[in-house]
Parts: structure tokens; C-alpha cells; sequence
């Protein structure tokens, strides 16, 4: 025998009268309680069922609500048992996130239950209701005790297992560098900017006048064959071969004013691509016109960005050379800063490394460029900062420049 909330809970085994005057409860035939319950609206009849001490005898509809209400009460105080053992056997957070949708989600099994008390009366209600509380309080209570130590448990366990050992070094970053290229390049602005040149931009795609027209190259000037290049969907519209349109690009902006500059950028040739040629690649164009300047000019000024670009006392020799737009046209040889002259692979035995194009603004192209050649000269050079890179950080190969393979910059 039970007591709670002021009822006595009891059960009656004998499905008939009770005939124990000692019981002095009140017990019900089944066939009596199925008739009753299925007209108030219950389902099943419980094999147990409960009564009130305090329910008059005669009185069926109250008793028949008790039996009810003492149902849910049983099944409150077995959810409770049940999800109490239920919860001290979870050992994990997953697992305790599983209990907490069996028995206190909106789907749970307490819900579930909450569910028949509109099936009581008005009366029976709060106390059904005032237990229900207790139970889900009793066992929000417990999941949150239970939880905070698993969570201690689970923290512990971390703690033993993936321990951080702080007196190990740690990981060295790999701090980036600039490409080897931009190094030259920035080194080669330095010099020149030094030297009182300019830095002037000027168009990748250009036109075939410009890339050679302009630079005394007409249509079918065998010369062209030596700046074979990619040639656009719009007629007339290439990837230049070089900087040097830029030089007219540079004139016609300024003319008639004496302009010193230097035009870096990105040209394109249809090549064979091997160690020492890509298709893509960097030159710096120089460029200087005004009244009286001579090829000594030329000479001091590219002796002088040698030194500073090689170190002092390098050598430097000119041989002559052709170009249609300059006119005498040279090219410049350093002596190998690799071997110093005695000749090694990179100088190909030679004790020379070609360093740059160049030679005196020939008149047509001054001409072509805004400047009367009868008053003004000028003289011009091109250069490859890739090139200069791969002989400056002893680099065997131009490709290894454009794979975007970060090891190039820890060689230099
Ligand atoms: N534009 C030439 C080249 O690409 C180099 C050059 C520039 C030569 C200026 C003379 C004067 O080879």
C-alpha cells in the first residue's frame, strides 16, 4: 500500500467484489470497470487499479476519474524510476542527448503522458499537474548533475589523453618572399630611379603598328622574324614581343620635352620553351632623348647600373649588334658572375654573360615619336629581369620561375 497526494494506492488482484471487510476499499468487477471506463473515455483496463479511501461507495464517476488519475500518477512515478536508472547508466554527452529526447523532449515520454490530462476533471488536474512538475524537476535536476560530471569526466579524459606538452618547440613558420623576379626588378627601379629615369607604364596588348611599325618594322620586314608572337582575334592586336613599343608610347606623350624612363612589364613570344626561354616573360625598356646625347652616354650609364647591379669592378664589353629601331645597335656582355670570367656552364665556357640590347634611337623611330632627329637624339636598351635573376641567384632554369613552386625562394 502506497500513499501519496492524501490517496491510497492499492491494487486489487481479484477481478470480482472484494469481499476483505479489512481492505475497506472500495473494488471494482472488470466487467464493471470496462463498461465504465470505455464510456468515460479510457483506454484499455488496467490490470491494477486504484482507489480512493475518501470516494464514496456509491458514487461510480468519481471513483472511475481516481482510477484514471491514479494511472497517471503511476505512470509519472514509473517514468521517473525509469528514466532515473536510465540516466545513471549514460556516460557520454551523445548519450545523455538521447535520454533527454526519450523522456523530457516534446516528443519524450513525459509530454507523452501529460498528453491524457485533459481527461481529468477540473479537480484532479492540478494535482496531476503539480506532480508532474515535481517529476520533471526531479529529473532536470539529476540530468543536470549527471551532465556537468560527464562533462568533468569527459574533459579529464581529454586532458590525460591529448595532453599538450608546452615545452616542445613550436612549428616553424615559413615566412614568404618576394619572387626572385620582383627582387631584380625592385633592385633595377632603385638604380635607375637613381640615375634621375622614370617609371612609365605601358599597354601588354598592343598593336602591330606599335610593336613594329612604329619601330621601323613594316609589314613583311624580315626582322620580324625574330618576335614571333600571339596574335589576338582582333586584327591588327598583339601580345608584344617587347617593351620597345613603349618607347613611342613614352615620346609621343612627352615630346618635345627630353624624357628619361625605363618601362618594365610582361612580353610574349611564340617560343620553343626551354631552360633559358618562356613564352611569357619580364623585360625593362630604357629609354633617354634629348639634345646632345651620344653613345658615351649610353655606355656610362649601363657601366654604371652593372657595377651597381653586379657589385664593383665588373667587367663589361659591347658588341655590335642589329636592331631596326636603333641605329648603331649593340648588345652588352658582363663577365659571368658565376665564375668570375674563367668560364663555367652558365657562361657556356665563355667568361661572358649576355646582359641587354642596345644602341643609339634610330631617326625614324624619333621621328615616328614626335622628335625631330635633325635636333634631338637619344639612346635606348632592353633588358630581361628574369634573366639577370636567374645569373644573379645562380637559377638553372627560367621555368622554375612560373611553376609557383615556393621552394625557388629558399634557394636565393
Ligand atoms: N627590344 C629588343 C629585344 O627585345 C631589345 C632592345 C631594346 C634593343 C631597346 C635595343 C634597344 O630584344
Amino acid at each position: 500500500m502506497l500513499v501519496q497526494n492524501g490517496w491510497y494506492h492499492g491494487a486489487c488482484w481479484q477481478l470480482r467484489p472484494c469481499r476483505r471487510t479489512s481492505c475497506q476499499l472500495f473494488c471494482f468487477s472488470k466487467t464493471e470497470v470496462q463498461r465504465t471506463t470505455s464510456s468515460a473515455g479510457v483506454r484499455g483496463v488496467p490490470e491494477k487499479f486504484f482507489f480512493s479511501l475518501a470516494a464514496p461507495g456509491g458514487k461510480k464517476g468519481i471513483i472511475l476519474m481516481n482510477i484514471m488519475q491514479q494511472d497517471i500518477l503511476q505512470q509519472l512515478e514509473q517514468l521517473q524510476q525509469d528514466a532515473q536508472t536510465a540516466l545513471t547508466q549514460t556516460t557520454t554527452t551523445e548519450a545523455i542527448r538521447e535520454w533527454y529526447s526519450e523522456y523530457l523532449s516534446r516528443k519524450g515520454r513525459l509530454t507523452g503522458i501529460l498528453r491524457n490530462l485533459g481527461n481529468l476533471s477540473a479537480e484532479e488536474r492540478p494535482l496531476v499537474g503539480k506532480v508532474a512538475n515535481e517529476v520533471k524537476a526531479v529529473l532536470e535536476n539529476a540530468l543536470q548533475e549527471h551532465q556537468s560530471a560527464i562533462a568533468r569526466a569527459e574533459l579529464e579524459a581529454i586532458r590525460r589523453t591529448e595532453s599538450v606538452d608546452i615545452t616542445l618547440p613550436g612549428r616553424p613558420q615559413n615566412l614568404g618572399k618576394l619572387h626572385v623576379t620582383t627582387r631584380a626588378l625592385r633592385d633595377i627601379y632603385a638604380i635607375f630611379t637613381a640615375m634621375g629615369f622614370q617609371i612609365y607604364d605601358s599597354p601588354e596588348v598592343d598593336t602591330d603598328e606599335y610593336n613594329f611599325q612604329l619601330l621601323n618594322m613594316p609589314p613583311g620586314h624580315p626582322a620580324r622574324d625574330m618576335w614571333d608572337t600571339f596574335y589576338t582575334t582582333t586584327p591588327g592586336l598583339l601580345l608584344r614581343t617587347h617593351t620597345s613599343p613603349g618607347q613611342v608610347h613614352a615620346m609621343r606623350q612627352y615630346a618635345p620635352e627630353p624624357i628619361r624612363v625605363i618601362l618594365p612589364g610582361k612580353c610574349y613570344r611564340y617560343e620553343a620553351v626551354d631552360a633559358s626561354h618562356e613564352s611569357m616573360f619580364y623585360q625593362v625598356e630604357g629609354l633617354a632623348v634629348g639634345k646632345h646625347i651620344t653613345f658615351s652616354d649610353l655606355k656610362g650609364v649601363l657601366i654604371n647600373f652593372a657595377n651597381q647591379m653586379y657589385g664593383q669592378g665588373r667587367k663589361a664589353r659591347f658588341r655590335k649588334s642589329y636592331f631596326p629601331f636603333t641605329e648603331p645597335s649593340v648588345e652588352m656582355d658582363i663577365d659571368c658572375v658565376l665564375c668570375g670570367g674563367k668560364g663555367c656552364p652558365v657562361c657556356k665556357n665563355t667568361g661572358w654573360l649576355e646582359m641587354l640590347g642596345a644602341g643609339m634611337v634610330q631617326p625614324r623611330v624619333l621621328q615616328n615619336g614626335g622628335y625631330d632627329p635633325t635636333e634631338f637624339s637619344g639612346f635606348a636598351f632592353g633588358m630581361g629581369p628574369d634573366r639577370i635573376a636567374l645569373q644573379k641567384y645562380g637559377i638553372d632554369d627560367i621555368r622554375y620561375f612560373f611553376t609557383n613552386d615556393a621552394r625557388l625562394l629558399e634557394r636565393v
